[in-house]
């Protein structure tokens, strides 16, 4: 296994580029099982969540290739009914989308319970009250969910919690339903709505993502298409904080403003000079960071995905925040690896009370995470000295190239192999 080593104390400095937004990818990659035509997916992440959830649909015969870096072609007509195999499923979360999808498309499916980042519990409970409100039945047997119906008939499913994947399923399931299916206290996510936009490229009626109310119209058919997936937020708010952490000043480009305003106003509270241009963002610090309050909440509000990495952030903030992650049970598991590096943060559940400090100082740590991966790579880049960190599998799932991509704006970080060796203290 790889480890990230990253010598703190450069300014970030140029332009960096945007890949395609993962949980969009996750969800659309399914979705092209909906029909019998060919779809080409452009502007495809190069993470290995995607490579994992194009290896599922492969093992159901699903045929899946890239046709060049960015773009993937999916034609699944010859698709073989079965249930995926358990050692790629449990790799990743959103691989309960096969539910909704297979569901959408055969009116059955067994799939294994996901695997994915641990924040805690991770019921899927609005998934199958939604199944179970179209009509299909469920049980869950050895760890496979089964969800089967004889027709699946358009209704008004009510989400107890706003939950982003429950959403997605039940679009997929609906899609092509009998009748009207109403979702109420619907996620409002960017990739909630790029999920609709393909579909209706596809000859679907999904209207009202991005609202609380979504309203689809049962189609029969949808036909192949050719879709071009929205920017990444979160790789780009991940950015954003690195450029604020390094006192930096770089242009992030191939993104959609709009979807970054909860990250931009939180980081100019605490302290960044953000500057917005047309599908990109210049970001710039000069001043000692101050401290704020964060919540986590769903689009619109702070994304609960940005937390460990502005949490960096307020740990050299000057004052005391309050991070309150308000989605999750468990998203601080990242905080004793900062503790490591120096960081004054104390967890009380779902609260953290962070005491911004002078530095940090590199070490080896381990991500825990996606996110707290990223946060460890954002503390390494502003602290004093070398961090390691391990576990770099966890970054690799969602971040494209990470470490060219910082390279590139003038970080000091390098890949190396399990065999590296820190070298010894110098003599005094
Ligand atoms: C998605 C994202 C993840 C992000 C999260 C919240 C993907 C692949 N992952 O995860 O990166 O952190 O949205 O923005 O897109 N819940 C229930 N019952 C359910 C479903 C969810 O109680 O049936 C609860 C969860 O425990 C959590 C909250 O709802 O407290 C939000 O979860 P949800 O929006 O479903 O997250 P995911 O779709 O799993």
């Amino acid at each position: 296994m790889s480890k990230y080593v990253i010598v703190g104390g450069n300014k970030l400095q140029g332009k960096v580029s945007i890949g395609g937004a993962k949980n969009a990818a996750l969800a659309i990659i399914p979705a092209s099982i909906l029909t019998d035509g060919v779809c080409t997916i452009k502007n495809i992440p190069n993470i290995s969540d995607v490579s994992l959830i194009a290896n599922i649909l492969a093992d159901m015969n699903v045929n899946v290739r890239m046709v060049n870096k960015n773009t993937l072609e999916i034609n699944p007509k010859n698709i073989i009914r079965k249930t995926p195999s358990y050692d790629l499923v449990r790799r990743i979360r959103a691989s309960y989308y096969l539910l909704g999808a297979l569901l959408g498309r055969f009116c059955s499916a067994s799939v294994y319970l996901p695997g994915g980042c641990n924040f805690g519990v991770r019921p899927i409970d609005q998934h199958l009250k939604g199944f179970a409100r179209l009509g299909a039945n469920y049980k869950i047997d050895g760890g496979i969910v089964n969800v089967e119906a004889k027709q699946l008939i358009g209704t008004t499913i009510y989400l107890d919690v706003v939950s982003v994947g429950a959403t997605i399923n039940i679009m997929l399931s609906a899609v092509k339903a009998e009748g009207l299916t109403v979702i109420e206290n619907a996620a409002k996510e960017p990739h909630v709505v790029d999920l609709a936009n393909f579909l209706n490229s596809m000859g679907a009626d999904v209207r009202g993502t991005g609202t609380d109310v979504i309203k689809i119209h049962g189609v029969k058919f949808l036909k192949g298409t050719s879709y071009s997936i929205i920017p990444d937020q979160i790789e780009a708010g991940t950015y954003m904080a690195a450029a604020v952490a390094t006192k930096g000043d770089i242009i992030i480009k191939n993104i959609i403003p709009k979807h970054l305003e909860a990250i931009k106003s939180k980081l100019e509270e605490i302290g960044a000079k953000i500057e917005e241009l047309e599908e990109s963002i210049r970001v710039t610090c000069n001043n000692e960071l101050t401290r704020c309050n964060i919540k986590t909440m769903p689009h619109p509000g702070f994304p609960t995905d940005m937390q460990p990495q502005i949490s960096v952030l307020l740990s050299l903030a000057k004052g005391t925040s309050i991070v309150n992650e308000s989605v999750w049970d468990n998203r601080f598991r990242y905080v004793e690896e900062l503790r490591r590096m120096g960081a004054n943060i104390s967890v009380d559940g779902k609260i953290s009370v962070v005491e911004g400090v002078d530095r940090l100082t590199g070490t080896l740590v381990k991500a825990t995470d996606l996110r707290a991966g990223a946060a460890l790579i954002i503390a390494g880049l502003t602290s004093s000295g070398e961090t390691i960190i391990e576990n770099i599998d966890h970054i690799d799932r969602g971040y494209e190239n990470i470490c060219k991509k910082l390279k590139g704006v003038g970080a000091n970080i390098k890949e190396v192999s399990e065999k590296y060796q820190p070298p010894l203290p110098k003599a005094l």
